[in-house]
């Protein structure tokens, strides 16, 4: 994998058999930590830490909030392989280093891809703190990662039909009421950043039906729908889309809502993989 900015792509079946080697497990889940996220590695039972720089070819995770690891054990009764920290467009990253540890999860045998992200709420109804399901998205990257040749047996043309597992979110759903944590359920937008938008960008997203704006998640899910993962994602706001509040926003205070409802989150995860149906029945088809 190259360093940020250009360079050769990602080896896959390198970095899975140097990971499978150090986990000595067969992760079933793959959970992708955001912003501030990184406290529900601390629910898993068993864990074995594995740095991105263990990794053949992974960069460090270069923002502050992400740990740049993976914590792989045992969460909800089930094997997951916890990624802390992502690799995002802003940073320079070419799409497949973004999309590589979403092939390297599936290469471990993973079916079920849950993604974390902190976002900006543009729905004027969302409120610092507030957990979204995302239930469908805008890709305003305007790129892909499934771009240029066929990986494996990706699929060329995948369908964004069910992007976000429909079965997944109603047990996210479930869940939620169990526990009794306020759910909403919005649609996510994708920029690259890194700045945060203007105030005519956010009015734009909501009249495009955003409901939360975040800077990754979609390359993600892109890449695992093609390889046939089913997906379920979670947007924690951590703060009002700029000019829906008085408040400047800032990086640390993302960090600091992040990490106070992260442990809402961290429960919401924890209570979805104990309900995940087994993953012989899986039908992630493509
Ligand atoms: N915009 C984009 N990304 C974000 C935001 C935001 O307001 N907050 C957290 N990530």
């Amino acid at each position: 994998m190259s360093a940020a900015g250009g360079g050769s792509s990602p080896d896959i079946a390198r970095a899975a058999a140097a990971l499978r080697a150090r986990i000595g497990g067969d992760p079933e889940v793959a959970i992708v930590l955001g912003s501030g996220l990184g406290q529900l590695a601390t629910g898993v039972r068993d864990p074995v830490v594995v740095p991105f720089t263990d990794v053949p070819g992974f960069p460090p995770a270069g923002v502050v909030g992400h740990a740049g690891e993976y914590v792989f054990g045992t969460l909800g009764g089930r094997q997951v392989l916890l990624q802390s920290g992502r690799f995002h467009v802003y940073e320079g990253h070419p799409l497949d280093v973004v999309a590589a540890p979403v092939r390297v999860a599936a290469a471990l045998g993973v079916r079920f891809l849950i993604l974390t992200n902190a976002a900006g709420g543009v729905n004027p109804g969302l409120e610092p703190g507030d957990v979204v399901l995302v239930e469908d998205h805008l890709n305003l990257m305007f790129r892909s990662p499934l771009i240029g040749s066929v990986h494996g047996d990706e699929d060329r043309f995948p369908t964004m039909d069910e992007a976000y597992d429909a079965e997944l979110r109603r047990i996210a759903l479930a869940a939620a009421g169990t526990l009794d944590l306020p759910l909403h359920r919005g649609v996510y937008a994708a920029l690259t950043g890194p700045s945060y938008e203007t105030a005519a960008e956010v009015r734009m997203l909501g009249r495009l039906g955003a409901d939360v704006v975040g800077m990754s998640t979609v390359p993600e899910v892109l890449t695992a729908r093609a390889i046939g993962l089913r997906c379920l994602a979670f947007s924690m706001v951590t703060n009002k889309g700029t000019g829906l509040s008085d408040v400047p926003l800032t990086h640390v205070d993302v960090l600091e809502v992040g990490a106070r409802a992260g442990r809402l989150v961290a429960r919401l995860v924890e209570a979805v993989v104990a309900g995940l149906p087994d993953a012989s029945q899986s039908t992630g088809a493509k």
